[in-house]
């Protein structure tokens, strides 16, 4: 037996994914995004972000979603700033550098894994602007939620991208896990995408319940015009496009993204819960589908031994929760602590 906690990432393809990949699995269609399946998508994205004119580019991991937004947001000689400790930065190998022809990342400070204000607007009042000699901010990108959980909320989104563009800086959202910061917030896609402010959106699928399939979404025309040749000069204009859109069909059809992120996020709130009351240490109370917690080695090996897993990150250990967790792996789990308690 063993209960994955590991990642959301380890988690399979939801059942209504896979069948809308079998429903357009007949006949030919238009190679490279020509195809009907394709221009269906963009119409379910602005229905669903209530945006006319938002454009999509469906790309095939996490991180070319983000250095693709970013390389059409920055120039070379540009920075992104973000918060110290985001995806983009710690975690991407440096792959918004290599898109963006040279760009560097900047870390701000924020409490929560959260760009803070304060930082944000200190950390611009002492950049050297037009001097050659150091990189231009040119944007701001964000992460909800971030890699430890926690969620920005539509204010915070808004406050944040007006300092921003005060700078002249455009907004980016690193959205992997965005359909479970919406079921967090309770906001509308919308209030937390471009009425904030966001100009570029990426949008992740994979790691709820798709295939190799996310999406960005451009709320500007500037980017979007450039990620047409962007795309495909990186080898993420696939041949067989099709199935990519409909399985992001697929998801934002009849809220399956939303079913599945709160699936994941409530049975992250059982699993929270159940920590606690046996006295494990939360880092913090998960907003989210992911928890870090402190554990004793001797309780982590014991749990690892009765098949529960997770990561052991940074002398912390982190549980993830999928559209795929039921209450039952969480009950198993919590028994694991329990009895390795005892
Ligand atoms: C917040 C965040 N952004 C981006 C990514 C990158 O996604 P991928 O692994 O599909 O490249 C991840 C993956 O873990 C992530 O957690």
């Amino acid at each position: 037996m063993t209960i994955e906690l590991r990642s959301d990432n380890a988690a399979s393809v939801s059942p209504s994914i896979l069948e809308a990949m079998a429903a357009a699995n007949s006949g030919s269609a238009l190679a490279y995004g020509g195809d009907e399946v394709t221009a269906r998508l963009e119409e379910h994205v602005r229905e669903v972000f209530e945006h006319p004119t938002a454009r999509v580019f469906p790309v095939l991991s996490g991180t070319a979603a983000n250095a693709l937004s970013l390389s059409a947001l920055t120039p070379p000689w540009g920075a992104v700033v973000c918060h110290e400790s985001a995806h983009i930065l710690t975690s991407e190998g440096g792959a918004t550098s290599l898109l963006s022809a040279g760009a560097v990342m900047t870390g701000v400070a924020g409490e929560g894994y959260k760009v803070a204000a304060p930082a944000l607007r200190t950390h611009l009042d002492g950049v050297r602007w037009g001097d050659p000699h150091h990189s231009q901010p040119s944007v701001l990108s964000l992460t909800s939620p971030s890699d430890h959980g926690t969620v920005y909320s539509a204010a915070e989104i808004s406050e944040l991208a007006a300092i921003a563009r005060e700078r002249g800086l455009r907004v980016h959202l690193d959205g992997a896990r965005f359909a479970n910061a919406v079921v967090a917030t309770g906001s509308a896609p919308a209030d937390l995408t471009w009425r904030a402010g966001v100009d570029v959106l990426s949008l992740g699928a994979t790691k709820n319940g798709a295939l190799s399939a996310e999406a960005i979404v451009c709320f500007t025309d500037g980017p979007a015009d450039e990620l047409v040749y962007r795309t495909k000069r990186s080898g993420h204009v696939t041949s067989k496009m099709r199935y990519q859109s409909a399985q992001l069909i697929a998801y934002l059809t009849d809220d399956l993204w939303l079913r599945n992120a709160r699936n994941a996020n409530e049975r992250m709130g059982e699993l929270a819960a159940g920590l606690e009351s046996l006295g494990i240490e939360l880092v913090a109370r998960p907003a989210v589908n992911m928890v870090f917690v402190r554990l004793d080695p001797l309780l982590a090996d014991a749990l690892e031994a009765a098949g529960v897993l997770f990561y052991r990150l940074d002398g912390l250990a982190r549980f993830v929760t999928s559209w795929q967790t039921s209450a039952d792996d969480i009950a198993t789990a919590l028994a694991a602590v329990r009895s390795a308690l005892g």
